[in-house]
């Protein structure tokens, strides 16, 4: 299975780049200084250009950086989209660390800001199964099971939550985890 419909919200995954969606919305898995690194982050400042750099910088000045699990905006520069939502996701550490409730955060405190902006369509990357180690098949449980409560709570504020995944290992991963939350969640 690769979508289901919750609170009318479209929730899908495709395997893909997140950079290249057509959604109103890509979000970037980045770290709390918000000045860039590699994987999506590095992604994501390559294809919108400098713009985002700079109100990133903008943010940094006004706030510091962004704490784990917490979500700014900015511009998507260049890229189809017309804003990114930078979330930091967390540094696995074993699983006893806070680990699933500061991803869980990400995941909604991202959406909020969608939902604030009247956006209505949005992108995420499998946040934190990078470079931070966060056991894919974990992950994609915490994201689904975010996005199906996120999309009941508020219904019809969203289109589409859309997740973009980069291998073919990562969609099945997901897949797997949608037919589970499906069926817990929905059944
Ligand atoms: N499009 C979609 N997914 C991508 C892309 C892309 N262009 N590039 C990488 N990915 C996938 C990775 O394969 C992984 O599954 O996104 C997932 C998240 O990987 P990371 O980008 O490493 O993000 P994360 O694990 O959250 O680590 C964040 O890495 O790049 C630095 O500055 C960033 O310090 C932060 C840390």
């Amino acid at each position: 299975m690769s979508q289901i419909t919750a609170g009318n919200t479209t929730i899908s995954l495709v395997r893909g780049d997140i950079t290249e969606q057509d959604t109103d919305v890509v979000v970037n898995a980045a770290n709390t200084s918000l000045l860039g690194g590699g994987g999506v982050d590095g992604a994501i400042h390559k294809a919108g250009g400098p713009q985002i750099l700079e109100e990133c910088r903008q943010i940094r000045a006004a706030q510091g950086g962004c704490k784990t699990g917490e979500a700014v905006m900015t511009t998507a520069g260049q890229m189809k989209a017309s804003k990114v939502v930078h979330t930091v996701g967390p540094v696995w550490a074993g699983g006893s660390k806070g680990e699933y409730i500061l991803l869980e955060r990400a995941y909604d405190n991202s959406l909020n800001l969608v939902r604030k902006a009247k956006l209505k369509t949005v992108a995420f990357p499998s946040i934190s199964t990078g470079a931070y180690r966060f056991p894919t098949e974990q992950a994609a449980l915490v994201a689904l099971g975010t996005m199906v409560r996120f999309a009941r709570k508020h219904e019809g504020a969203l289109d589409e939550i859309r997740l973009v995944l980069f291998s073919d290992t990562d969609l099945s991963v997901y897949r797997k985890a949608l037919d589970e939350v499906q069926q817990t969640m929905m059944g």
